[in-house]
């Protein structure tokens, strides 16, 4: 085994890293947080920047060589593009890219395109403004759309992320799938889970990988089946002559965890080998009890060999909180 790449006990690879930013959000999307928002820790508790360079550059050493920020919503943390400008000068990393819920970003969108950013994944459920304020408690739906446009024409990868989620935005599916035909976009489905702050919802019916396929299916019966891409979380789809693809996520029925090639780091440096897992171990400690970056090295080595099977298994071995309840915010999306 090399030892000087990040290698599990499966043989999967870790080359990606997603990096919350930030535990705080402008949204109170109801699938991600309560009303009156998730539980925020103090800011000292929160990795600082020059911490977040110093981990990074470490696992881009042991092979990592993508980022995705992610929060809470990133652009909430103060002089994100300071900080976006420094991972930039890391010449082992060849992409960062970016999840944002859109809101009161449009100003920084131009700027994006001149450091290492590639693909910003931009959160949008509804087509309806007042379904979007529903859903994100918030009346932004407008200064999303904005964004979106500013986004479409900036030459970044631009994918849309859409939960769905039973009996609030099914009967728009279709719709969303429209939106890739004359689009150079990816608009993506994702199954619904239970990382809200507060646990299961009342779902009418279950909005799988299966039923959301044959949503679409209703609507476009001849959308074609594109070829899997290795270490994707989904599966892909395109409507015949279209500009754009779709794409579905089985966020929930984890039917994707055999090739995973990502690791997690919350906004308090708990690195998480699986979204499902409750964090493993704090990186941030670690280094804030003075440990040497060879220091670092061998325990992301040791920690990652441990990185479990699947999501189910991950699941299985949780030891505090036994159902996957913690709001998205606090995960890093
Ligand atoms: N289920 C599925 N996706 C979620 N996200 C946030 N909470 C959930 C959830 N409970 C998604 C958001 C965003 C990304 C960061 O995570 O839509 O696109
Ligand atoms: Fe904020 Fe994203 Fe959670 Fe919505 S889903 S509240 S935008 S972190």
């Amino acid at each position: 085994m090399n030892m000087n790449k990040l290698v599990d006990s499966f043989g999967r690879q870790i080359t990606y890293m997603r990096l919350a930013v930030t535990d705080r959000c402008n949204l109170r999307c109801t699938y991600c947080m309560p009303a009156a928002g998730a539980n925020i820790v103090e800011r000292k508790e929160l990795l600082t920047f020059k911490e977040m360079y110093r981990i990074t550059r470490v696992l881009t050493e042991l092979g990592v060589n993508k980022v995705r920020l992610t929060g809470g919503e990133p652009f909430v943390r103060k002089d994100l593009m300071g900080f976006i400008k420094m991972m930039s000068y890391n010449d082992l990393l060849d992409e960062i890219n970016i999840t944002t819920n859109g809101a009161g970003i449009a100003k920084h969108v131009e700027e994006l395109s001149k450091f290492k950013v590639k693909t910003v994944n931009l959160s949008l459920d509804s087509l309806s403004p007042e379904k979007f304020a529903k859903i994100t408690r918030r009346d932004v739906f407008d200064e999303v759309w904005n964004t979106f446009e500013l986004l479409e024409k900036s030459g970044l990868k631009l994918k849309l992320n859409v939960v769905v989620q039973s009996g609030v935005n099914t009967d728009e599916i279709n719709d969303f799938v429209a939106l890739t035909k004359d689009r150079n976009i990816e608009v993506r489905f994702i199954e619904e889970m239970p990382f809200n702050g507060v646990g299961k919802r009342a779902m009418d019916e279950v909005w799988n990988y299966t039923k959301i396929l044959g949503e679409i299916k209703t609507g476009y019966p001849n959308i074609e089946t594109l070829p899997l891409v290795k270490s994707s979380t989904s599966r892909l789809f395109k409507l015949e002559g279209a500009k754009g693809i779709v794409g579905i996520i089985p966020a929930y029925t984890r039917t994707i965890c055999s090739d995973c090639n990502r690791i997690r780091l919350t906004s308090t440096g708990q690195l998480k080998n699986c979204l499902f897992d409750e964090g493993v171990y704090s990186i941030r400690d670690f280094i804030r009890n003075g440990a040497s970056n060879e220091e670092l090295k061998q325990l992301f080595i040791d920690l990652v060999s441990k990185k479990p099977k699947d999501g189910f298994v991950a699941e299985a071995n949780r030891k505090k909180n036994k159902n996957v309840s913690e709001s998205m915010s606090s995960i890093g999306g």
